[in-house]
């Protein structure tokens, strides 16, 4: 495996393989890689040639008062998990490298990023559909893999994709969970002992709407509800949204029907947590 550092190293490495023939996977991270990252990294080594993993935390979608500065940052562990699973080539650029001086280009996707995240990280999915854009234009993989955690990211990413005709097949792999249910997340090393021990509950809220829907409930303020008080039943955890919505334009539904993306946020002292269930009822 091979660590690049530089975009025209990489884009000359790459259009030889893909003139040699070979399709390749990519997958974009921020780094402080857990067994949800891998998960990725695993699926695109079933499915390519030549696996292309990007590591690089953007600081163009992280907010004026976010956690930019102390994100969690370790490339030589980074690497070495990636290179047991096969990797070809780590792309681990500089912010110089991706935002030279006098860089002025931004990929907004309009409507998608208002709602759900982008009510309190105005700003943040530009920034998240800026970087992917330059990622897929450099790399120019035939796959590209994202979590399912990060559900808005996702049909952003997928609106942008089809928007913007890159010429990438979108794969979605689905959420990798701590043994308690806590969805894997490099913010939750920012977790206190006690914060740790409070955000299951943030999983378990989404089983008990799952298990009102089972029972046929399908009113989406009463499901609401119910995930509301479970939270409640923590008091370290402060709930900043619970939304029902379609999965198309992430408008919020009254009822649940087809395709539906129950998604919530929440803090825990300073850091900020997501999770969401996608459900199906016909
Ligand atoms: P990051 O948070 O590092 O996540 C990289 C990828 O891993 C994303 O597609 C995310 O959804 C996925 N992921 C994270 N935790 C996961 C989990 N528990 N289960 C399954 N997948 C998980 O998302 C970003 O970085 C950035 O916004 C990025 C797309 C790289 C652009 O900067």
């Amino acid at each position: 495996m091979e660590v690049i550092s530089k975009t025209n190293k990489l884009k000359a490495v790459l259009r030889k393989a893909r003139c040699a023939g070979l399709e390749i996977g990519f997958v974009p991270t921020m780094g402080a890689l857990h067994d949800g990252h891998l998960a990725l990294v695993q699926r695109a080594r079933e499915i390519a040639d030549l696996v292309v993993v990007s590591i690089f935390v953007n600081p163009v979608q992280f907010g004026p008062h976010e956690d930019y500065e102390r994100y969690p940052r370790n490339l030589s562990h980074d690497v070495e998990l990636l290179t047991r699973l096969g990797v070809d080539y780590v792309f681990a650029p500089g912010v110089d490298e991706i935002y030279p001086t006098g860089f002025d280009t931004f990929v907004d996707v309009k409507e998608l990023t208002t709602p759900l995240c982008g009510r309190k990280r105005p700003g943040h999915f530009r920034g998240v559909a800026t970087v992917v854009a330059k990622l897929f234009s450099i790399i120019q993989p035939m796959y590209a893999f994202f979590g399912q955690k990060d559900a808005q990211q996702v049909i952003i990413i997928q609106k942008m994709t089809a928007d913007l005709d890159f010429p990438v097949d979108i794969r979605i792999c689905p959420i990798v969970r701590e043994t308690d249910g806590l969805a894997m997340s490099s913010r939750n090393q920012y977790l206190s002992p006690a914060e740790r021990a409070a955000a299951p509950v943030l999983y378990r809220s989404l089983r008990r709407a799952a298990g009102m829907i089972l029972e046929g409930e399908r009113n989406a303020a009463t499901i609401r509800q119910g995930i509301e008080q479970e939270l409640a039943r923590e008091p370290l955890v402060q709930p900043e949204y619970v939304e029902i919505v379609d999965t198309e334009k992430l408008a919020p539904q009254d009822k649940i029907r087809g395709e539906t993306l129950i998604a919530l946020a929440a803090t825990l002292g300073p850091t900020r947590l997501i999770d969401n269930l996608l459900v199906s009822v016909p």
